[in-house]
């Protein structure tokens, strides 16, 4: 039975945005509220073999198209081809380095008229995948006295205003269809300190912030914007560098660690499964925050 407004006053109803409530909603499954079928959505840093991939995977398998964004044609083309053999719906690569203005706004000014909009935007890439404006895998961690001034510039060019140029791109083409979701993928480093990590914590708190105010402009306008902030995530990347006898008792790691209470690593589709929850309806009014996926971490 939905809910009965009719002696509620004209202006009391628009004033709490009553005509605004999702009507029926309880009389859908769960299952049906997770589905995307339809839905448009871009990844960046899409490819390899981390949290990018494995969200386009469980956006892909909730029936959503997905546009693969990485700066490597091979990794967003590997992506593309898995998802193509598991699921029945479109999959493209969208070569563009997510730091680099012209790029991302052509790519996806092109892609979002093409598929005549955008509908879900997942702001990924970073982390100790990033790749600079040169190509070269970016360094994140050390002493941040012996940063050197190039690798900070990438490691916020990547993390911090890449997820800026990418939802700047996106953004109109959801405001101007009245809806959108935006998911920006932080980390527990933005919310507690871990040792070597400190460039790089600084551009995740500063996803926590964009993601704070950003959520107060645009969610009067009918798009959702929420992070997320994985911990210790184990993908394939991490099981060569954990087989590296130098990054052993690694500080940064040993340091977070202490905090999980949880006492393991998470893998990545356990981020990607809260990913692809909160970019349905399931997860429609989840809004502003940052949610801490680090099994106690920063909590
Ligand atoms: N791995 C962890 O333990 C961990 C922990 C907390 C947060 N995170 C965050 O999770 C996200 C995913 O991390 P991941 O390690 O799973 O990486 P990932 O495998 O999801 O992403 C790497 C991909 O991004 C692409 N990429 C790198 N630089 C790019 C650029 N400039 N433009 C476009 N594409 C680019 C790479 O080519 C690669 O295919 C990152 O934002 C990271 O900061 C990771």
């Amino acid at each position: 039975m939905g809910l009965d407004l009719s002696a509620v006053p004209d202006d009391v109803v628009r004033r709490y945005g009553l005509d605004g409530l999702p009507a029926g909603r309880e009389q859908r499954t769960a299952a049906d509220l997770l589905r995307l079928d339809g839905k448009r959505a871009i990844i960046t840093g899409g490819g390899g073999d981390g949290l990018g991939a494995a969200t386009c995977a469980r956006l892909a398998e909730q029936g959503a198209d997905v546009a693969v964004l990485d700066i490597s044609p091979e990794a967003a083309a590997a992506t593309v081809a898995s998802i193509r053999d598991r699921w029945s719906v479109r999959a493209e690569p969208v070569v563009a380095d997510v730091g680099d203005e012209t790029q991302v706004r052509a790519t996806i000014d092109d892609l979002a008229e093409r598929w005549d909009g955008i509908d879900i935007l997942v702001n990924n890439a970073g982390g100790s995948g990033s790749v600079g404006a040169e190509g070269q895998r970016v360094p994140h961690h050390g002493p941040f006295e012996e940063m050197a001034y190039r690798d900070l510039q990438d490691v916020v060019r990547v993390n911090l205003l890449g997820t800026m140029l990418v939802t700047r791109a996106v953004l109109p083409h959801m405001i101007s269809a009245g809806a959108g979701r935006i998911v920006n993928v932080s980390s527990e480093g933005g919310k507690t300190a871990v040792t070597g990590l400190t460039a790089y914590n600084a551009c995740k708190a500063g996803v926590i912030g964009f993601t704070r105010s950003l959520a107060s402009e645009a969610g009067p306008r009918g798009v959702t914007v929420v992070g997320v902030c994985p911990g210790i995530m184990v993908s394939d990347r991490t099981v060569r560098a954990l087989s590296d006898p130098q990054a052993r008792g690694f500080a940064a790691l040993d340091d977070a660690f202490a905090r999980v209470s949880l006492g393991r690593a998470t893998v990545v589709d356990e981020v990607a499964g809260v990913v692809a929850f909160l970019v349905s309806e399931a997860g429609s009014f989840i809004h502003g925050t940052s949610l801490s996926l680090g099994g106690g971490m920063a909590d």
